[in-house]
């Protein structure tokens, strides 16, 4: 039998559950994001000396505290080279994709923090 008032209780149970796990995930920094998934190879600061970034690698991650390299890149760059990887900006392909591991959001959040990071503005 159909009741109307025990599925209205449901979907607003459900409803209250949903929100509280979507602001969960907010509550994950950039920072967080950055240590996770960034600096093994961009460093803890992001000077480019993460442990993965070793004398083997064929090129060094970049340092995103330099407001010269960072300076030289646009909002667009930084995006699209963390969404689609080094190639995506004609740079090496040992710096991965992440757009499909990260959120839009997610990926603007970083940005954001990188600029941070190198306290420059891009072109
Ligand atoms: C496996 C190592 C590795 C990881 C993990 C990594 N990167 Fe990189 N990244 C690189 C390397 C190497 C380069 C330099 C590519 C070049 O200059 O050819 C680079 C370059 C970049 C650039 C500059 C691209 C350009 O056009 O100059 C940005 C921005 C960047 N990384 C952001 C990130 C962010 C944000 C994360 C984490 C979400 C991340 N990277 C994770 C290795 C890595």
């Amino acid at each position: 039998m159909f009741e109307p008032r025990r599925s209205f209780t449901a979907a607003l149970v459900l409803g209250l559950f949903l929100s509280a796990g979507a602001s969960g995930a907010l509550a994950e920094t950039a920072q967080d994001l950055y240590m996770f998934h960034c600096a093994q190879c961009h460093g803890l600061k992001g000077m480019g000396d993460g442990p993965n970034a070793t004398k083997e690698m064929p090129v060094t991650p970049r340092d995103h505290t330099s407001a010269l390299e960072m300076g030289k890149l646009t909002d667009g760059d930084i995006i699209s080279a963390i969404t689609d990887g080094g190639t995506a900006t004609s740079k090496s392909s040992l710096m991965p994709p992440f757009g499909k591991t990260l959120s839009k959001q997610e990926i603007v959040s970083l940005k954001d923090y990188l600029r941070k990071l190198c306290n420059c503005k891009g072109r």
